[in-house]
Parts: C-alpha cells; structure tokens; sequence
C-alpha cells in the first residue's frame, strides 16, 4: 500500500459485502456486464412484463443512444411503495424534521402511498398525461416526495427546482421543458427565515416566455399572505381531499422518461439531465444499500435538498425502493444552533448519515464540544458527497462525529450518473482520507491523457468511463446533439465526466476537480457562463468573465472581473448592486465573494479570453503567471494584479 493514511474496514463491521465479495462482483460486473446486471434488475425491481435484452448502447456520433432494459415495464412508484405494503406497510417511510425542532413528522408506507395515490389522481384530474412535465418548486416538506412519487405513479416527468433559485432561473427551467403544472408551496422556512416560493412563481410566470403553464398547486406551508390567481391556483390541501384515494399505476416502459433535472454545464444555459425509468431506479436503489449497507429497519439520512440529484437519488427513490427509512430535513446544520445535526441523529436514532463536505468544514470550525454533547451511538455509516473532502476535515468528521467507529463512504458522482461511481463499501474497501477510492459494479472508470491516450497505473489525468452503467443520463432533454458534444465529443467512445482525476498505486482515485468552467461552490455546481450572463444583463456592465479559487468552508469561491460600460465609474455601491443582481438573477448560491472592476481583461489576440490568468490572480498566485506573450495587451494583467481583491 502507499504512503497515504489507511483506515481498514473495523475488524467487527459485518457487512452485506466484504472483501472476497466485492472483488469477485466486481469481475463478474466487467467480464458479463449483461448477465450481472441481467440478474439484479431480476432481483431488486418488480416488473409488469419482464425484460428480454439487457443493455443497447452506443456512444458513437452517428449513433448515441443508452438503453436498459428496454423491452420490459414497471412502474417506479409501485416499486417504491405498494410493493413494501404488505410486509411495511406501518414501517415509517419518511421521517419528516422540521426547521424548527419541535416539529417533526413520521409516516408510513401506507399512509405516503395514499398522499402519492390522492395527488396523482388530483393530477390526473387537472389533465396530466403520461409524458407531460410538471415543475417542482418546494420546500424540504414530505409533499416534495409525494409530488416526485405522485408523477411517477401517472407516468408524468417531474423537474424539480431547487426552492434558492431566483424566479428567473425558474422560468428558464418552465420554458426548456414546456411544464404544464407548477407545484409549489406559500413559503418555506429555513433557519427561521421564510422564503417566498409562491410569488417567485408568480414573477415566473408573468414572464413573457412562459407560455405553458395552466395550473399551479399551492401546498400551505405556512399560511403566509400570498397572491391568488383564480382558475389558476389551486390549493394542494383541497384538490388532494377530494380526489380518489385508488390510483391505479401507470405502465411504464423501462426507457419512458422519470425526470429531467437541471444542472450547470461549462457553456449555455443549464442542461436538462433526463434519467429514465427502470435503469435509474435499479441503480440508485442498489447502490443505497450497498454503498450505506443499509439494513430492513435501519434509519438513514441523508442531508441534501431534494433540488439536487442527491435529493432524487439518495432521499427518495434509492431508500424507497429499499422500503427504508429515509429521514427528511427542513432546516440547516446552525439552527437553532450548530449542534443540530447531532441532535436529531439522536432524536431519530440515526444508523447512517450523509452530507458534504462543505456543511462538515463548517461545523468542525465551532469545535468538538457541539457534536460531543450529543450520543451518536446510533451511527454506523458516514457518507460525504459533492466535492472533494480535505483530508483534515475527513479525520475530524471519521474521529469526532463518527468516534472513530463509523466507516466514510466518499462518494464520487454526477448528476448524470444517477448514482455513486466511485465510492467505498464500508464493509469492503480500506479507507484513505480524501480518495473515493474504487469503483462500484459495473463501473470501468479509466484516465486518459489530452489526446484520448489511456493511461495506466498510477497517473494523472481526465477522468473517463468506458461502458455504460443503468444510472447513466439518457439525453439532454430536447437536446440529443448538445448531449454527444457535452459528453462524447471530447474523447472517442468513452463518457467524458468534466473533472480530472489521479489513481495511485492501489487503484484509488483521488478527485482533483473540474476540469472544465463548472465551479463547485459549497457543493452546488454552478456554470462561470450563467454568472457572466447573469452580470452583463446589468445595464453598467460591458464585460464579465468569473472564475473560481479555493476557498476554505465552500471548496470554491466566486470571484468575478467586471468591466464597465463606457460612461460608468466603479463605486463601492455599484459593487454591492452587481452582488445583489447575481443574487436576484440566479439566486443567493451564486453571489459572489469578489467582484473586481477591471478596466480591460487579459485576452489572446483572436480575443479569447485567458481565464488561467484571471484564475492565478483570483487565487492570489500571480507570481507564476506562465506565459503572457499571446496577450493582445500585456499591459491589463499588472493592472488586474494591483487591484487583486483576495489578498
Ligand atoms: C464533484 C453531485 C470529489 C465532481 C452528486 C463532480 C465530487 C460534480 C464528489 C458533480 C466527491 C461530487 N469527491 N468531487 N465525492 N462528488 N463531486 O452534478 O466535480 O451536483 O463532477 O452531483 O461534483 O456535481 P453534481
């Protein structure tokens, strides 16, 4: 083994794999990827007619195309729900935790399989069909699970956006996929502070542009004052009561769509990821319970927003499809104060528990006292996902939170793989703080050098995946060409993920970050471009061009370099209404931490430009600049130094 720290899998851990098992499932999973995943589809779904063929893919120009499954039918709401009643029908599905902790909520498989069989009649009733989209626009409620569900059941294809993002972010994700219905709520409350999701609905869609919304179902959150729209707006509580509480699943075909989900790509406007039925949900489903070894009866949670791939795969469908116990939280890690995760780990009797890095930087500031004050005697597994985890806050998270007990899954993902691709099994891989270690079944992740050259052994380079998995994104919704150009182009025959990775001497990859202008900040994936875009739309701005620099608590900051308008002066007001217009613009997660006005940017002569000199001075790093020569005008970049603003 290598130099690095290793952490073996704990002597007594006995898990659903050990060390023999992963190794020969593993190959197994590469030499017969068919019957291998033949065999689980088999095992772990329910299917109204059974499957033939296994997987047909082909990520060739000509012909790209990722199917699974693709003659057999199922339902993904009746294998998250009615297929548990019987034997979990009173288990407690979801564990509702409220902002404020003296609110929470639990309800079991029969009572949510109601709430999904109510709301998608309700849907029906409004005219929803198999295939048409609904947006959602919700707070962390048990609704947010119900209306996915509810979608499910009816065959419709939800979008879900996240409850930050500014009315104008939303009317782009309305428009791209033409939503017929918004599900929203009044408001939503985090950390105390109420956020008003209703009339962001509203300022969305007085927007010229959207043109296909007929319905908007409010779900009462709070009971705040909202604006009403007669023959538009509809109250969740209402059309839910009155509707029929038998609601026969539709029949989907393994490839029918599930949803589509935005995320930020390095140019444009967000993609529509689209995951489709069966193959998505066997892998989110198989990887929830070998990644957390999650046991019948356990309860796990995991802390991301259901805005999130996360919130798809590893609240709601991978745990459902396991009948387990998947516990849902409202609020944030500091309120009422910092020692909230702990507690309600207590209060839940928590077995296994995943969230980012990001949250566990911020809470190892306020030191051990707030997490040691609490039991977490029920913890078994820790899950870290998003960005890359520092070593030191690895050991501070496996020392303190888990008492040196607790196994760290790091999970290395995407959006558009559905699932965990690199990830330990707690029960099966030593640990090194700070890698994602090896790949789970079926996944051949592979380096390859800027020519496309496999690399082998221990190396560097970008991170590539050969061969299809089940969770893998089917297509840019409405899109097929930006899809092959995005993932397919850049590498021949191999799915290109965006980030760089290096394997050391075990096999272990170490995620060393983008690779592309995607940044990573407190775990949300942001685009440079959507800032820029969102920054010239500011009548004083001329130019912007952002970058990203390491940045202790979030991963990664947002430093922006502005030029005015001919006629505009910096002033420090100025500089504060850009950061509120990004603010307003995309949403409060894309604020940036630094804005400098910049009289002229570093540019080639073709007038592209030179973003690795932006970020070397946006890290406070200009003294190795590299080479300058191509710059049409040298001169900018001794002006862009003095005026740096991360010092
Ligand atoms: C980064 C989130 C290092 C990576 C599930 C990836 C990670 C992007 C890890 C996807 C990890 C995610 N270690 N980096 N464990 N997990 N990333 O689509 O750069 O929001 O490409 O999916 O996050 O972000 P996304």
């Amino acid at each position: 083994m290598s130099e690095e720290k290793i952490y073996p899998v704990p002597a007594q851990f006995d898990a659903l794999i050990d060390k023999q098992q992963y190794e020969k499932m593993y190959a197994d999973s590469i030499r017969d990827p068919d019957a291998f995943w033949g065999e689980q589809a088999r095992q772990r779904l329910d299917w109204i007619k059974p499957f033939s063929k296994v997987s047909n893919y082909s990520f060739a120009k000509d012909d790209l195309h990722i199917r699974w499954f693709e003659d057999g039918t199922l339902n993904v709401s009746y294998n998250c729900l009615d297929l548990h009643l019987e034997e979990r029908g009173d288990q407690t599905a979801i564990i509702w935790e409220g902002d404020d902790p003296d609110n929470s909520l639990h309800i079991s498989y029969r009572e949510l399989h109601e709430k999904v069989s109510r709301l998608g009649n309700a849907l029906r009733e409004q005219g929803v069909k198999k295939g048409d989209r609904v947006t959602l626009y919700l707070p962390m409620i048990p609704e947010a699970a119900v209306a996915m569900l509810a979608c499910a059941r009816i065959g419709a294809v939800h979008s879900v956006v996240f409850g930050g993002f500014s009315p104008g972010a939303l009317a782009d994700r309305i428009v791209d996929c033409e939503a017929s219905i918004v599900i929203t709520a009044d408001q939503s409350v985090r950390g105390g502070k109420k956020v008003p999701l209703k009339a962001n609905v509203d300022k969305a869609l007085a927007q010229e542009r959207v043109t296909t919304v007929e319905k908007v179902i409010v779900v009462k959150r709070t009971g705040g004052d909202i604006e009403w729209t007669d023959g538009r707006d509809l109250w969740y509580e209402e059309i839910t009561a009155s509707a029929d509480s038998d609601c026969p699943p539709e029949e989907m075909n393994a490839e029918d769509p599930l949803f589509i989900l935005y995320t930020s790509g390095s140019t444009g406007k967000p993609k529509g990821v689209l995951h489709t039925s069966a193959g998505y949900l066997l892998y989110a489903g198989m990887t929830h319970e070998l990644v957390f070894d999650y046991r019948p009866g356990e309860v796990y949670w995991c802390t991301a927003d259901v805005g999130w791939v996360t919130g798809h795969s590893y609240i709601v469908y991978g745990p459902l499809a396991n009948a387990a116990t998947t516990v849902m939280f409202e609020g944030v890690p500091s309120y009422p104060d910092n020692s909230r995760f702990w507690e309600i780990i207590d209060k839940h009797q928590v077995n296994s528990f995943y969230t980012a890095p990001t949250a566990i930087r911020a809470l190892m500031r306020d030191g051990d006292e707030p997490v040691k004050k609490c039991s977490r005697k029920s913890l078994r597994v820790l899950g870290s996902v998003g960005e890359p985890i520092n070593p030191q806050a690895w050991e501070w998270y496996y020392h303190v939170v888990g008492d040196g007990r607790c196994p760290i899954v790091d999970t290395w993902w995407q959006t558009e793989t559905g699932g965990t691709l690199i990830t330990p099994l707690p029960g099966a891989t030593d640990l090194k703080p700070g890698s994602a270690t090896r790949p789970f079944f079926g996944v051949q992740p592979a380096l390859v050098d800027t020519d496309g050259n496999e690399l082998d052994g221990a190396n560097n380079g970008a991170l590539v995946l050969k061969g299809s998995w089940p969770g893998q994104m089917r297509t840019i919704f409405g899109d097929h060409e930006r899809f092959f150009q995005t993932y397919f182009a850049t590498f021949e025959n191999v799915y290109f993920t965006g980030d760089g990775a290096r394997r050391d001497e075990d096999g272990y990859y170490w995620i060393t970050g983008r690779m592309d202008d995607v940044l990573n900040v407190s775990g949300h994936r942001m685009g440079t471009a959507e800032i820029e875009s969102a920054l010239v739309a500011h009548p004083s701005v001329a130019e912007a061009a952002v970058v990203g620099f390491p940045h202790d608590l979030k991963g990664q900051g947002i430093y922006a370099y502005v030029t005015l308008s001919a006629g505009k002066e910096p002033s420090d007001a100025l500089l504060g209404e850009l950061s509120q217009w990004v603010r307003t613009e995309i949403g409060p997660i894309a604020k940036p931490d630094f804005i400098q006005f910049a009289p002229g940017l570093p540019k080639t002569r073709s007038g592209k430009i030179m973003r690795r000199i932006l970020r070397k001075i946006a890290e406070n790093d200009y003294g190795n600049l590299g080479d300058t020569s191509t710059l049409a005008e040298p001169g900018v970049v001794n002006d862009l130094i003095d005026r740096r603003m991360n010092r």
